[in-house]
Order: C-alpha cells, then sequence, then structure tokens
C-alpha cells in the first residue's frame, strides 16, 4: 500500500520504516533538511536498536523515500500518518500546534484521491473531529487562493477523506520490536471502509510474519470509535504510570517498617490479576509520554468537571521519588554542601539517549541547590561528547574518573553494564563509598563485598 507518514520523530520514523519493511511504499516528509539528509543517506537520527538495519534495508529495497515536500507525501500516500510532537505545554495541555498545522497542510494538497488520515500522535480526546475540521479549513483556504468560488458550509469529508486514530504504545529502546510484536492494535473510527484499509495495512504484523514468535495467535485488533481509542493509550499509559507509583508508595511504606519491596513485587506481581511487570521501585518514571500522558488526562478531566484525583496522586507521588535520593544521601552523609555525588545513567532509561524528564534532571538541580557538586557517567550520553544541553553536572568520560574522590553515588538508570563495573577499584577511589541503588537493580552483597554502603529504595 501506499503510504506518508508526516513527522519522522521517534514514533513517525520508527512506525514509516517498519511499515517499509512490511512492503508497504513509504514516503516520509520532515520539514528538518537536515534531518532528512541524514535518513536519506541511510542514518537513523535517533538511538533505536535494529532501526538503522531497516532503514537501509527498506532504502535498498526501495520501500522508503525521505522528503520535506508535503504534497509530494499527501499525492503519494492513500493512507497518511500525522506523527509530529504534542509536547506538554507548562499548564499540562498538550500543545497540538504541529498537528494543526499538518492538518491543514494535508487539506491544502488534496486533489480528489479518497486518503484515510491516521492520527498516530497521542493527541487530546476529541481530535479526531478536530483534525477532520482542520484538513476541511486547510482545503476551502487552498480553492480560495486557486480563485475558486467555493461555499465553505458545503465542504464535506465524505468520499474525499476519514480520520482514524491509531495509537501507538512503542518502548523506546525496543520500538522495532514494539512494532512487529504488538500486544493489539487498536483502530478508532466511524468509517468500515478506512478501518477495513488499516486492517489490510497492519495484515502482516497481525498475522505475525514479522515476530519473533511466529506461533502465536494473530494480534487483537480492537476496533472503536475515535474518542475511545484516543483515550486507550491515555489510559495506557496513565495505569502505567500508576501501577509504578502504587510500587514506590509501597517501597517507601517498606523503608520504614523493614520490609523489602522487591520481594514484596514478586509476591504480589505472581498474582494474575496483578502482572509482575511495571512494579520495579526506585526513583520514579519520566520519558517522553508518561509525565506528558498522564498531566494531560488530568487537564482534560480538569476541563471536563472532573477532579481525576488518583491520578494528580499518581504525579504527586513520582515528583516525590525522586528527592527521596536526596533524603538518602543526607541521612548517610549528612551536609550535601562541598561534597560530591556521582550519577551512574542519566538518561530516564536504559538503552535510549533520551533525557526528557529524566530523573537526573531532578537530582541534578537538586543537589546542586543544596551546594554539592555532581559528576555523572552514562553508558551512552558519556561516549558522544556532546553536552546534551546538561549544565551543572561534569560528564565523565569513565566509571572510575566518575568514583574519583565521589562521597557517594546514585545508581539513576539500570544500565546493564552497571551490574558488572570494578566496584572494588570504584569504592577504592572513593571518599566515602555509599551507593544509593535508584533502581533496585545491583546485587548488595556484592556491593558490600567490594566496600560499599549500599541503600536500597525499599529494599
Ligand atoms: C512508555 C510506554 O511503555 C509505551 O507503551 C508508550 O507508548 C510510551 O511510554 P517509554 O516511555 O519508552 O514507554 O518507557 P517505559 O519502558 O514504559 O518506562 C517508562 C518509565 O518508567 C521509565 O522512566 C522507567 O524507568 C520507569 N519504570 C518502568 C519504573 O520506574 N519501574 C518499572 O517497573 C517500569
Amino acid at each position: 500500500m501506499k503510504v506518508c507518514v508526516i513527522g519522522t520523530g521517534y514514533v513517525g520514523l520508527v512506525t514509516g520504516a517498519c511499515l517499509a519493511r512490511i512492503g508497504h511504499h513509504v514516503i516520509c516528509v520532515d520539514n528538518n533538511e537536515e534531518k532528512v539528509k541524514v535518513m536519506q543517506a541511510g542514518q537513523s537520527p535517533i538511538f533505536e536498536p535494529g532501526l538503522s538495519e531497516i532503514l537501509r534495508e527498506s532504502i535498498d529495497a526501495g520501500n522508503i523515500e525521505f522528503t520535506t515536500d508535503l504534497k509530494a507525501g499527501v499525492e503519494h500516500g492513500d493512507i497518511l500518518f500525522i506523527a509530529v510532537g504534542t509536547p506538554a505545554l507548562p499548564t499540562g495541555e498538550s500543545d497540538t500546534r504541529y498537528v494543526e498545522a499538518v492538518a491543514r497542510g494535508i487539506g491544502s494538497h488534496l486533489t480528489g484521491d479518497y486518503k484515510v488520515i491516521v492520527n498516530k500522535s497521542t493527541v487530546p480526546i476529541g481530535s479526531g473531529d478536530w483534525v477532520k475540521m482542520i484538513v476541511l479549513d486547510g482545503l476551502a483556504d487552498a480553492k480560495k487562493q486557486a480563485g475558486e468560488a467555493i461555499d465553505t458550509s458545503n465542504l464535506d469529508s465524505k468520499g474525499l477523506f476519514d480520520v482514524v486514530s491509531n495509537p501507538e504504545f512503542l518502548r523506546e529502546g525496543s520500538a522495532v520490536f514494539d512494532t512487529f510484536n504488538p500486544d493489539r492494535i487498536v483502530l478508532g473510527g466511524a468509517d468500515p471502509n478506512a478501518i477495513a484499509k488499516m486492517q489490510e495495512l497492519y495484515e502482516p504484523i497481525v498475522k505475525r510474519q514479522f515476530a519473533e514468535d511466529q506461533s502465536l495467535p494473530p494480534v487483537p485488533v480492537v476496533v472503536t470509535d475515535l474518542s475511545s481509542a484516543e483515550m486507550v493509550k491515555y489510559a495506557a499509559n496513565a495505569f502505567l504510570a500508576t501501577k509504578i507509583s502504587f510500587i514506590n508508595e509501597v517501597a517507601n511504606i517498606c523503608d520504614r517498617v523493614g520490609a523489602d519491596v522487591v520481594q514484596v513485587a514478586k509476591g504480589i506481581g505472581l498474582d494474575s490479576r496483578i502482572g509482575s511487570k511495571f512494579l520495579q521501585a526506585g526513583l520514579g518514571w519520566g520519558g517522553s509520554c508518561f509525565p506528558k500522558d498522564v498531566s494531560a488526562l488530568v487537564h482534560t478531566a480538569t476541563d471536563y468537571g472532573y477532579e481525576a484525583i488518583l491520578l494528580e496522586s499518581t504525579i504527586k507521588v513520582n515528583r516525590h521519588q525522586r528527592v527521596i535520593v536526596i533524603e538518602k544521601l543526607q541521612q548517610t552523609l549528612k551536609i550535601l554542601k562541598g561534597k560530591t555525588v556521582g550519577l551512574l545513567g542519566l538518561t530516564f532509561k536504559p538503552d535510549t539517549d533520551d533525557m526528557r524528564d529524566a530523573p537526573a534532571l531532578t537530582l541534578i538541580d537538586e543537589l546542586n541547590r543544596l551546594g554539592a557538586k555532581v559528576k555523572a557517567y552514562d553508558p551512552l550520553l558519556s561516549q558522544s561528547g556532546s553536552s546534551h544541553g546538561l549544565s551543572n553536572v561534569s560528564v565523565e568520560t569513565d566509571v572510575e574518573r566518575l568514583a574519583d574522590h565521589c562521597d557517594a553515588l546514585v545508581l539513576v538508570t539500570d544500565w546493564d553494564v552497571f551490574e558488572t563495573l570494578n566496584y572494588k577499584r570504584m569504592a577504592e577511589l572513593m571518599t566515602h563509598p555509599v551507593i544509593i541503588d535508584g533502581r533496585n537493580y545491583l546485587d548488595r552483597k556484592m556491593l558490600e563485598e567490594a566496600g560499599f554502603q549500599y541503600v536500597g529504595i525499599g529494599h
């Protein structure tokens, strides 16, 4: 099928590359010329395991192209994905101006051939109908500019385009895997033909032709109305964030009563009604999705006269969780002014270079405020040599430099390389061999044998 993906950020690029890999003809449109050039050369502008490989394969197979020309993309695609960012505004609302610009642009380039317009970006509930309105606006403007005398009240999308909501559930660091091995595909829309086209598009994935385990039954496809599909995305992320905040709250109680949250998580997670995933207590959640989506859902609730008490608490627990590490440092080191703290890991989670809403940022700010010096080592960011916009932290090139003259280490990100560092050597280099394991990830016994005082989170 002929597909156009507009926006080659995280979601758009992974979607475009994976659709090309399964045999569709994809044009990816982005207004950033530099980025388009990089992708045309077969390179991925983001770090995502497996993405560069499928990009190059698809370029070689002639299945994917990159351009800044929206008109060419809209003319090419029978299915047009809107995959531009919807960052959070300071109020917590989603900033939908990029979606609006793309929808208007699509409208202005419609020529009469039927299109399915897909909202892949996480957009506020109700955006499906709004996008339809903006596309029609764009179409009306273009017709007026072309000198056509039109009655805008008569413009109708019928037969010209339909809007479908198709939220993504990709995790950074395993986005390619998640695309080919989804738990479900959600399609929201009113028009059965548009839904049928989307089902045809995803058929190879539904039949698990590109899955790790091809013997599994087909991927369930959940067909809903537009608003419900939009809500699925928010509800899924809000639920997962709440699950983490829940276990973090349990961890904080564990700390006080002397229980171990790791054992508790195992004990509750084996209950199939609860499930063992997303019960890892620690510094809390960050990244590009959870913070933005939970806040947006709270905001939507408020707009419609409902106070989302549970979700507000989910956010509150998460905010507090980052500061708990500081409290633990104060308990062990007492005064932090003049002390040096080394952070193991900076990114919001392992296997990504993403620093958006990373707990490390809060820690760096708070430690600086209290007069401590902050050093950090991150397996990915330390190698790239760029400052990543980080200030007030000295990014070290190896872990020995990090440990040198540190008063405490904090494990911020559970990168697997941190499991097997030479902790004995690091303890020798430190002023105080204290380690706060912000992800309950490391082996306490091994660290104590290496000479560390180990402090976990409810563990
Ligand atoms: C998430 C969702 O998983 C994905 O479906 C959605 O499309 C986008 O948001 P992502 O942000 O890539 O994906 O990361 P994820 O692996 O879900 O982790 C989110 C945050 O929660 C990270 O900061 C992680 O460290 C934290 N986390 C996760 C925990 O603190 N404990 C856990 O048990 C799991």
